[in-house]
């Protein structure tokens, strides 16, 4: 309640799902090219991409944050990729209602501003990597960038007290399922959840059909396999299914995305880079808020907006459309 009384609004949808979580994404641009993601070709140098400017994710994140989203996570395409990703960060840290700002990165870029992005008040970061071996790396990633990412990862343990740092870990069967004894000792010797995902049928030139798709029951008989001594724990969200292991600093937690069983928990909306509210990964229209946002629509309108977006929340990600074949996950932000 504010101090007159009044109750602040918050965004509800027809399941009564409370939508307190917006995953914003400020670029479609990335500097990898990760072959479950994007062709090389994705997107000729040169040519401009339609993009959220910096003031319009700030207002975005206001109206946001008064309509009851409590946190914020920035996604891409790769986000570190943004000139005033840090600016972006502070911002969102000094929005009333937003207690936590995080970002998903591959970590390539680190380097230059993990300082200022926790001094920004960055609560947590999701670094994705999918192998520890470099030619794999360069495989998957189409990129010759694993040294430089791998110690960018370790600079960000020097933060262990203040960031809170989960691996996203996209399993393909038969390329980096042998790695999960790896990224096991990852959680081992340090404070972060090892998440292993599945692939999402979102890709230029669906690897999705041809066979690697490993999903989360596979994948949990494998990790049962190589831990017997598994303890569930209770995951929220998309870490549905959650374990730890005894004398280990990290947990380990699997991601059924494709499978969907944590839409009946689902607590998010999205925003592309171009500036759509979408409110299922799966959805495939949304509404148009960057039309908004230039002409100037006051808060009022622009929270309806939202509300509408809300009120279009399909029950789960199967009744928005079965395995839409969408150009890359790159612009809706995974
Ligand atoms: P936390 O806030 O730490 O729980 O992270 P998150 O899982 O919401 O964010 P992240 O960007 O790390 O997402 C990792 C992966 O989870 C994505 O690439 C998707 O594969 C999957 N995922 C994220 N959000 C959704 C969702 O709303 N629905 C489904 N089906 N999968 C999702
Ligand atoms: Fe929510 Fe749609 Fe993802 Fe299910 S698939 S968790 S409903 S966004």
């Amino acid at each position: 309640m504010g101090e007159t009384g009044e109750k602040k609004p918050v965004l509800v949808d027809r399941y009564n799902r409370h939508v307190d979580y917006a995953r914003i994404s400020v670029t479609s641009r990335c500097n990898l090219r990760c072959v479950y993601c994007m062709r090389e070709g994705h997107r000729r140098p040169g040519v401009p991409v339609e993009e959220l400017h910096y003031r319009e994710i700030c207002r975005i994140v206001e109206v946001l944050g008064g309509s009851g989203v409590r946190k914020v996570r920035f996604t891409g395409g790769e986000p570190l990729l943004r000139d005033d990703i840090v600016d972006l960060v502070r911002y969102a840290k000094s929005v009333d209602g937003i207690e936590t700002v995080v970002l998903t990165t591959n970590g390539v870029l680190l380097d230059r501003s993990l300082d200022m992005l926790v001094e920004a008040g960055l609560d947590g970061i999701n670094f994705s990597l999918d192998t520890f071996d470099a030619d794999r790396y360069a495989a998957i990633t189409r990129r010759n960038l694993l040294p430089g990412v791998l110690a960018n990862l370790e600079s960000l343990f020097r933060y262990a007290d203040v960031l809170r740092v989960k691996i996203n870990v996209l399993l393909l069967r038969g390329i980096n399922s042998s790695e999960l004894t790896d990224f096991g000792e990852l959680a081992r010797k340090q404070p972060v959840t090892v998440r292993l995902m599945e692939l999402m049928p979102f890709d230029d030139h669906q690897i999705w059909r041809t066979g690697k798709f490993m999903g989360a029951d596979k994948i949990f008989e494998k990790l049962g396999n190589i831990y017997p001594v598994l303890k569930s724990m209770r995951g929220h969200a998309t870490e549905h299914f959650s374990f730890s292991l005894p004398g280990y600093r990290g947990k380990v937690a699997i991601i059924p995305a494709f499978t969907r069983n944590f839409c009946s928990q689902c607590n998010r909306l999205r925003i592309t880079s171009s500036g759509r509210i979408m409110s299922c990964l799966y959805s495939r229209n949304g509404i148009d808020l960057l039309k908004a946002l230039r002409e100037r629509t006051d808060t009022g309108q622009l929270r309806l907006l939202f509300q509408q977006a809300i009120d279009m929340k399909p029950k789960d990600g199967r009744e928005a459309g079965e395995a839409v074949p969408r150009t890359s996950m790159s612009e809706i932000g995974g």
